[in-house]
């Protein structure tokens, strides 16, 4: 794992993009994995920024989202579709038939779960997956005691995560119990995983998941599984993290994250 700590959620953001924007641009038919969120959007809000003044071009960009609630149709205003139209697809000249979010109204969940693995697999793979983590230490919406080697299915939110969303439903009462996201299984097989977490309150999941042992009760500890896991960090959330000095100086010390203007 590689564990990059900057002095705000902002500069940590700008990396990531940059990280992507440079992903992007050297292979023809990316494919990236999205995450939703509080998270992300100050990351998204910078890919949009490079869109429109850099050049970086979603044309040929297909992507796949980790996750949707169950029972939200794609215009609620708290799907994870309507969220990645508002975020990221409305800005950007990604064609939206190449855009990928699992689908909460499914007939057949377990069949439409089987396909979304599929049709990862058909496109080559997800190049680049982001993530967020839950305060549970949940990625996707694998909550604690997922297998490591699970796939896309639906599963039942823990009442943590169901509070954490609620800020985005009228009341906690309308926060749906169910969801569908890409196992832990999936996003180990990504070839590169960029995890963003920001503030105190994601300090002990990160702790847990980078110093902790394997554990289902922290699924996003799975990505010490991973061979190329990056994670972008404010102060605040690394602040419970035993190695900061060490990351820090493999940070420092590393050719490629210097060779980024985001870092100086
Ligand atoms: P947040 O959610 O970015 O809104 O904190 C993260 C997550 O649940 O993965």
């Amino acid at each position: 794992m590689e564990i990059m700590i900057l002095p705000d959620a902002q500069r940590a953001s700008e990396l990531c993009a940059a990280v992507i924007d440079r992903a992007i641009r050297a292979k023809p038919g990316f494919v990236l994995g999205l995450a939703t969120g509080s998270t992300p959007v100050p990351m998204y809000r910078e890919l949009i920024r490079r869109h429109r003044e850099e050049g970086l071009d979603f044309s040929r960009v297909r992507s796949f989202n980790l996750d949707e609630y169950l029972g939200l149709a794609p215009d609620h205003p708290a799907s994870y579709r309507r969220f990645m139209n508002e975020q990221l697809f409305d800005h950007i000249n990604i064609d939206p038939a190449n855009t990928r979010v699992p689908d909460g109204l499914a007939a057949d969940i377990d069949a439409a779960c089987a396909q979304y693995e599929a049709d990862i697999r058909a496109a080559g793979g997800v190049d680049v997956q982001v993530l967020g983590i839950g305060s549970d230490g949940h990625i996707g919406f694998n909550e604690p005691a997922s297998s490591f080697a699970s796939r896309t299915r639906s599963l039942t939110l823990t009442r943590q995560t169901r509070q954490d969303n609620a800020r985005f439903f009228a009341s906690l009462d309308d926060v749906p119990h169910g969801c569908v996201t890409m196992g832990i299984g999936t996003i180990l097989e990504s070839r590169t995983a960029v995890m963003l977490a920001f503030g105190a309150g994601k300090a002990d999941a990160i702790a847990g998941a980078i110093e902790g042992p394997l554990c289902a009760m922290n699924p996003a500890s799975a990505l010490q599984l991973h061979p190329d896991a990056r994670i972008f960090l404010d102060e605040a959330a690394a602040s419970k993290l035993k190695l900061k000095d060490y990351y820090n100086e493999v940070f420092a010390r590393s050719p490629y994250w210097q060779s980024f203007k985001e870092v100086k």
